[in-house]
């Protein structure tokens, strides 16, 4: 039996698709957590490519059960999308996608409020992706928000969203946005929960019995540890916890019972939105990074910010998942550098020998911190085609081992290209 999480280990966007992608093979459960469609996919397989957002990666394996626990928000226009782009393509969900009825549904006021809370934050604003996934979750933990189960009563969930409406609508008003009907919205949401309901059905006592029975489980992290609400750049994260705990909770499964938890870094770093980045690159070798690694966003289609890896943030983010070990993705991407750096930690007084490390301080302290580096040879060649870690240049061998020694995890697979046989086992 294995129950493996796969953990974003820097600001999301490591390519953790891939690495489900491959681990899916072997899985009877793939099942997300955390977020919702902020996160973003392609998938690309013998059926054809797909875009998804919400559907956890494993669906083209007829064997395997797609579970999007409680722990996820939910978009009902795009799950209703992504589960017609699958069944199009000839693939059966009917019994394998169970989405929790404990979910929080965002509704029509959700990105209403958070482009104005964006909009009075100004060169503040945490740049987010405008799903509403913020304002969702803040209803929810205020108790404030609406759960697929409160659709299975049609009496509740109108009350509810009067309710809502008492309270949002005149804002909208005072901010001069078109208040909400609240008699369009329960028909609009309505008609959208029943081409799902079908799906809707609790995954709790599925699986307690796949665990009981040893079954393959593996949870699938939406964005990355960085942007976690408590531990992330704050205000400058998510909404959600995408940590190898939030699974536990994100799903209902112990947390002793996660075996194996991988985390997913870029051989650099590169971020989307507001806040700190203190690797951040303003130079050539930045549009390097985002040419060659084609860094643009998958649901907003913004560039990224790129930088070096940032080795003190991934030995952050794996002491704070329990990292066993790390899945470095796009190394091919650094393929032409001449000298490659890596930070070490901040110099955040200049009086101070030692060096600061990111944890010891918010946001905004690290704005101001300045990254210390060491500087490594390049491999000035292709590592495209190498499927031993042996064959790898020396210089990108050496460059892995200063990640793990930095880190303190061993890297257990190298990525270097998109396709799914452009992976080094370690
Ligand atoms: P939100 O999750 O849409 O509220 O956005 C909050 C912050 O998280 C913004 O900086 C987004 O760019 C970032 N973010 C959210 N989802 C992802 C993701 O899947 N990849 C990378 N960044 C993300």
């Amino acid at each position: 039996m294995s129950v493996t999480a796969v953990i974003g280990s820097q600001w999301g966007d490591e390519a953790k698709g891939k690495m489900v992608d491959i681990l899916s093979q072997n899985a009877h459960i793939v099942a997300r957590f955390n977020g919702g469609d902020n996160a973003g996919h392609t998938v690309v397989n013998q059926y054809g490519t797909f875009k998804l957002r919400l559907t956890p990666n494993g669906f083209y394996n007829s064997d395997t059960i797609c579970i999007i626990g409680p722990g996820v928000v939910i978009n009902l226009n795009t799950l209703i999308s992504e589960i017609e782009s699958i069944q199009a393509k000839g693939i059966q969900l009917d019994n394998r996608l169970w989405v929790s009825p404990r979910c929080n549904v965002i509704m029509p006021w959700h990105p209403m409020l958070e482009s104005i809370y964006e909009k009075a934050k100004g060169k503040s604003q945490t740049g987010t992706t405008r799903r509403g996934i913020g304002p969702t979750y803040a209803d929810k933990v205020s108790y404030n928000g609406i759960r697929l189960f409160d659709f299975r009563d049609e009496y509740i969930l109108k009350e509810k969203i009067q309710t809502q409406l008492s309270v949002k609508n005149p804002i909208f008003r005072e901010f001069g946005l078109k208040p909400l009907e609240p008699d369009r919205c329960l028909a609009e949401k309505i008609q959208q929960y029943q081409i799902l309901a079908e799906f809707v059905r609790e995954s709790f006592g599925l699986l307690q019995e796949s665990l009981a029975a040893g079954k393959n489980i593996l949870l699938e992290g939406a964005q990355g540890a960085l942007l976690d609400n408590i531990w992330g750049t704050y205000p400058f994260c998510t909404a959600s916890v995408p940590l190898a705990g939030g699974a536990a909770a994100g799903l209902g499964i112990p947390p002793g019972k996660i075996t194996r938890v991988i985390g997913v870094a870029k051989a650099y770093t590169t971020r989307v939105g507001g806040g700190p980045m203190p690797t951040e690159l303003f130079d050539e070798a930045s549009e390097i990074l985002q040419q060659q690694g084609h860094e643009f966003g998958t649901v907003t289609g913004r560039p990224r910010r790129c930088g070096w890896f940032d080795a003190d943030l991934v030995q952050f983010t794996s002491q704070l998942n329990g990292v066993d070990e790390l899945a470095l993705t796009k190394l091919d991407v650094l393929d032409t550098f001449e000298s490659i750096k890596i930070g070490v930690g901040y110099r955040s007084d200049q009086k101070s020998s030692s060096l600061s490390h990111y944890w010891e301080g918010d946001a905004h302290w690290l704005e101001s911190c300045k990254p210390e580096y060491i500087e490594v040879p390049g491999w000035k060649q292709s590592t495209r085609n190498v499927k031993n870690f042996a064959d790898l240049p020396v210089e990108a061998q050496d460059y892995i081992r200063k990640i793990e020694e930095l880190v303190g995890v061993k890297v257990g697979f190298v990525s270097v290209g998109p396709d799914r046989d452009e992976t080094i086992m370690v």
